[in-house]
């Protein structure tokens, strides 16, 4: 029978603070508590995550977020079996603010230490949301990521392609910056585009020409840019009709682009011949409606099953890495006090770096 494990886990490496406690006997993963401490507002005014004000806020909330993650689960020190932090990729001050309390927890309770890799934290929620069967075929898409992998196990992932320049939540952003909508850009745009003509402007699809599985969306903004320009010489302003038939073009490229390169990656998992084939996405850009349905398509063209976990989940929380953490430590994984932070930490070693770091940090 396997061991009944609880794990606390901490999360500090973009803009979200969290910490949350996870429990697994031999069903199925539970979250007993999560508490996340988001920064949108802190950064609102700036046009993007600034990393020396992400790393103080999230070294001022940590702690009062382990409390209360530990008060909302009704655990104590003794309760728990390991403390699982993220350890990387991401903003290197945020990383250090959890890393230096995740140690501090091990070295005061003497419970053990696991380092997890927020990629994995993300790449494994699957399981803990659905108790998906390793091989599965994982679409992360968020402010900061944008990349295929297949999970063949809790250490073991195969990234098939990924973005070049921007993460497409980054460019759901800009292009929200560009028409004057509100941050975080994404929302923002999807109910635009909602009441627009995604045919009356034509947006490029960059690099679904190409048969791999990589993608880029840093032309699109300029396009958008270049469109919209051309709007106000033309006509000295953008009327609500021109704002929203932008906003439709736009997502639909975008739509377009991860259809397109989700069935390459689709064709490449599938060559496995898992038994039950699973499409999973993961990152905010997954709320995003029209994504889902088009990746839903494929899905079904494919005979594939899709699922996306609750959005909670998908966006930057604790569970995940608490849930990773258990993964790690049945795995016989203990880091200790010389357990480094990491700016960059690619989950599939053998893959070339794609990009440079992003605004939100590393994507690759
Ligand atoms: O996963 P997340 O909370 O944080 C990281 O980036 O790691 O993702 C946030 C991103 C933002 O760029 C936001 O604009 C985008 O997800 N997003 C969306 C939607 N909701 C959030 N993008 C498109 N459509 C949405 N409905
Ligand atoms: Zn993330």
């Amino acid at each position: 029978m396997a061991q009944t494990l609880t794990i606390l886990g901490l999360e500090s490496s973009c803009d979200d603070t969290a910490a949350a406690v996870v429990r697994q006997g031999r069903g199925a993963a539970e979250i007993l508590s999560s508490i996340v401490y988001g920064q949108t507002e802190l950064h609102s005014a700036f046009g993007g995550v600034v990393p020396e004000l992400a790393a103080r806020a999230h070294a001022e909330k940590i702690d009062i977020c382990v409390a209360e993650a530990m008060a909302r689960a009704g655990v104590g020190f003794t309760d728990l079996d390991a403390v699982a932090v993220t350890a990387g990729p991401g903003l290197i001050g945020g990383v250090l603010s959890g890393v230096m309390c995740a140690k501090g927890l091990a070295a005061a309770t003497g419970l053990p230490l696991i380092g997890v890799n927020h990629l994995a934290g993300h790449a494994l929620t699957p399981r803990l949301t659905d108790g998906a069967a390793f091989p599965y075929l994982m679409l992360l898409v968020s402010g900061g990521h944008c990349q295929y992998l297949v999970a063949r196990g809790s250490e073991d992932f195969t990234r098939l392609g990924g973005t070049i320049d921007d993460a497409p939540g980054e460019a759901f952003d800009k292009a929200a910056r560009l028409l004057g909508l509100a941050q975080p850009g994404g929302p923002s745009v999807e109910v635009e585009a909602k009441a627009g003509d995604p045919k009356r402007f034509r947006f490029p699809r960059p690099l679904l020409d190409r048969d791999d599985c990589n993608l880029s969306f840093s032309g699109l903004k300029t396009a958008l840019m270049r469109t919209r320009d051309q709007i106000v010489t033309e006509k000295g302003g953008l009327t609500r009709t021109d704002r929203a038939d932008l906003c439709a073009g736009f997502q639909q490229a975008i739509v377009d682009v991860l259809a397109g390169k989700t069935r390459r990656a689709l064709r490449l998992y599938l060559e496995d011949k898992p038994q039950a084939p699973l499409l999973a996405v993961a990152g905010g850009v997954a709320a995003n409606s029209a994504i889902r349905s088009g990746l839903e398509t494929v899905c079904a063209e494919t005979g594939v099953t899709f699922t996306a976990p609750p959005l909670r989940l998908c966006t930057d929380n604790a569970a995940m890495i608490a849930y990773a953490g258990i993964e790690r430590f049945r795995a016989g994984a203990r880091d200790d006090l010389s357990l480094a932070a990491r700016p960059r930490w690619p989950l599939d070693r053998t893959s070339p770096s794609l990009i440079g770091g992003g605004k939100k940090g590393a994507k690759a």
